[in-house]
């Protein structure tokens, strides 16, 4: 028996690693025990951190989703300045152009007219009516953002077992007493479910896999031409500094299909390309797809679980690289202080249980 003296947290993902980060820097002894780091829904996201683009009502959802926005710039100032390395955080704005002048269409700070629309973002395609700018939204590199985390819990000392699959909780009345996975037995005081869309593996928890395909191109000139995220109907471009774009998504109900298809990529490109045509020509990078928790409501799973030392904190469905550092610190609140923010309220798992 493996035994850790605080926090055994399953799951390396984001969440799973900022997590722990937050309770190291508190000085808790944490543990994380990562099945497949690469196949987490970090790696496949587009990063975008879009609490309005996505346009989540008022709603304890929104804000907690605001809060997470504002506290990213010092989190991730914080993991850079720990690992000396770039997540590509950039505070650039989404715009979110319209087909159809409908009721969005009212007097409001942040409504773009078309003339206004195409001289913000040039290229834009000319069936864009106008569209609405919000400016607090933006993007990190969720890749560059996952290895600078990785490195950040191996530059704190913070023990993350690759590779390492828990495949049971062991209990005793209403405590995990330990788990088995399959590189032995491990223990520890209190454990945290962080397994985002492969959950259900561990739990009987509402919490399921909803695909997303993606695809990359390559801009041509440099800097290149797009300046913020680009949010359209059922498509998004996401420009990085470095010349990538990243085009998604797909949002698919097949379990745990893998692979991109014809039908997924046609989609995407048709999408991207209708709303910014100067994608037509540029050269094809990558295509990739992955998981997102997704949850009935759509909504986190975040607290305590109905084991007195198993908290959860998963289903972050499309927010999980937005949602990362207010997850962490209240879940770090929760464990180290018992402090329930009254947010959590809101995301507790027994609202899929209760009649
Ligand atoms: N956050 C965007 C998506 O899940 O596709």
């Amino acid at each position: 028996m493996n035994k850790v003296s605080d926090v055994l947290i399953i799951g390396g993902g984001i969440v799973g690693l900022a997590l722990a980060i937050e309770l190291k820097l508190r000085s808790v002894k944490v543990t994380v025990l990562s099945r497949d780091f690469q196949e987490a829904a970090t790696h496949a996201a587009a990063g975008m951190l879009a609490p309005q683009a996505e346009k989540i009502p008022p709603s304890p959802m929104l804000d907690l989703c605001l809060q997470s926005r504002a506290i990213y710039p010092d989190w991730i100032g914080k993991l850079e300045e720990i690992t000396g390395l770039e997540t590509g955080y950039w505070s650039c704005g989404i715009l979110a152009p319209v087909y159809h002048a409908g009721e969005n269409l009212l007097t409001n700070q942040f409504w773009l007219n078309q003339s206004e629309i195409q001289q913000h973002q040039p290229g834009l395609s000319s069936e864009v009516v106008g569209g609405w700018w919000y400016p607090d939204d933006g993007q990190v590199d969720n890749r560059a953002l996952a290895h600078c985390l990785w490195m950040a819990a191996q530059q704190l000392g913070i023990e993350v077992l690759e590779g390492v699959a828990v495949t049971d909780f062991v209990r005793e009345s209403q405590r995990i007493k330990y788990v088995k996975t399959t590189g032995g037995e491990w223990q520890a005081e209190r454990y945290v479910l962080a397994t985002g869309a492969w959950s259900q593996d561990l739990l009987p928890i509402a919490v399921y896999p909803k695909k997303g395909q993606m695809l990359s191109v390559r801009s041509l000139s440099s800097p290149q031409p797009l300046k913020q995220v680009l949010f359209g109907d059922e498509t998004y471009i996401v420009p990085r500094k470095d010349g990538r774009i990243v085009i998604g998504a797909t949002s698919e109900n097949v379990g745990f299909t893998p692979d991109n298809t014809a039908a997924g990529i046609q989609q995407l490109l048709n999408g991207a390309t209708r709303l910014y045509p100067p994608l037509k020509n540029l050269p094809i990078l990558e295509f990739w797809w992955g998981f997102r928790p997704a949850t009935p409501d759509e909504l986190p799973i975040l607290g305590t679980s109905a084991y007195e030392n198993l908290t959860l904190a998963t289903g972050h469905y499309r927010n999980g690289i937005l949602l990362a550092p207010i997850t962490a610190l209240l879940i770090a609140d929760l464990l180290e202080k018992q402090n329930a923010n009254p947010l959590l309220s809101h995301f507790h798992y027994s609202r899929f249980t209760e009649n």
